[in-house]
């Protein structure tokens, strides 16, 4: 019996990983190392290098372990790339999901936890948002989640693989230790951000968009830990293993906090100055993002813990400071 983790070595996935191992669960790692780091996997973890849109690699990865579960981290995930570059995230996102999915009903394997986002909601009508909120993606980014969450919907229809599509806000922080966290090339999320120029391998860090319709102008976000994100994934393996329905959850804090507030956040944690400048809108991103978390907390059981805005950025601060390069630096 064993859960295979798709994109176990990309910053989320790893975090899957390490948790998995800790509670005991055999794990099995693939990702092909375009964006993820073979140092990030920790060495308890069986490891295999492959794109999971190559059937056959895939295929031979099912039939070597027994595997029971999926955890789906593959993919693209930056909004603003996804704007300029749509196809290759149809590309990764819903053909890697497929194939997937396909290998999946081959070998006759049930259930799998998959990593959706805010960015299927677009630009809310309303906040906190809840998950019967309207569907109306902004980005080629959401629009690709949504479009594999539809197709684990007929899935289930048609062959019977349960999922739980997990709906994530803004995942930031780090395994508490440091010993594994953020490390894009090139970096473009907010928090690693702000951290490198506390560190000095920035000058400055431009704010997209001052005229937003918010309390200061700048964008909110919803701001959930990793490790917490990754403990809503092994609930929602164990609920759908003793049985659970099919479900889409949101998985956020549930408090919004602006882009300059978290500048103002990251300069305390820090004790460092770091330089501000506003800059235009990027495209794709909409104003305020905020979920509510209810269902996930009362069906899956959810608790996340690390929820102050300075433990979490305490955290990957942990990790930066320890690792000012990245996987470079173990
Ligand atoms: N931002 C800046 N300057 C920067 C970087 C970011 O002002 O240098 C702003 C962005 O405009 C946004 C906020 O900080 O308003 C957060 O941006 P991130 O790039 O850190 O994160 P996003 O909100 O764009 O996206 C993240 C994930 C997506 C996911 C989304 C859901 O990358 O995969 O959260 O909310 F879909």
């Amino acid at each position: 019996m064993a859960i295979l983790v798709l994109g176990g070595a990309g910053y989320i996935g790893s975090h899957a990983v390490d948790q998995l191992l800790n509670k005991g669960f055999k794990t099995i790692a693939v990702d092909h190392l375009q964006t993820g780091h073979r140092k990030a996997v920790h060495e308890k973890a069986v490891f295999y290098h492959g794109d999971i849109r190559d059937k056959p690699f895939l295929r031979s990865v099912f039939a070597k372990e027994n595997v029971t579960g999926v955890l789906h981290f593959a993919a693209q995930s930056l909004v603003g790339e996804s704007m300029k570059d749509p196809l290759s995230y149809f590309n990764n996102n819903v053909y890697g999901t497929q194939i997937t999915l396909e290998v999946m009903q081959e070998f006759g394997v049930k259930h799998i936890v998959f990593s959706s986002s805010a960015a299927v909601y677009g630009e809310p009508e309303k906040v906190p948002i809840t998950e019967d909120m309207p569907e109306k993606p902004e980005s080629a980014y959401g629009e690709s989640k949504l479009m594999a969450e539809k197709m684990l919907k007929w899935c289930e229809t048609a062959c019977g693989i349960k999922y739980v599509s997990l709906r994530y806000f803004n995942v930031a922080g780090a395994k508490t230790d440091g010993s594994i966290g953020e490390d894009h090339h090139p970096e473009t999320h907010l928090i690693p951000i702000l951290l490198q120029t506390a560190l000095g391998q920035r000058e400055e860090v431009l704010i997209f968009g001052t005229d937003y319709d918010t309390k200061d102008g700048t964008c909110i976000r919803d701001y959930v830990h990793v490790s917490d994100l990754i403990d809503a994934h092994i609930l929602a393996l164990e609920y759908l293993q003793n049985g659970g329905d099919s479900g889409i959850f949101n998985l956020g804090s549930s408090s919004g906090f602006s882009v300059s507030e978290m500048a103002e956040a990251a300069r305390q944690v820090t004790e460092r100055d770091i330089k501000v400048r506003a800059a235009a809108r990027r495209p794709g991103d909409p104003s305020t993002l905020i979920a509510s978390s209810d269902k996930a907390r009362n069906i899956l059981g959810w608790n996340p813990k690390q929820t102050d805005i300075s433990e979490i950025i305490a955290s990957a601060w942990n990790w930066h400071r320890q690792h000012p390069n990245g996987y470079k630096d173990k």
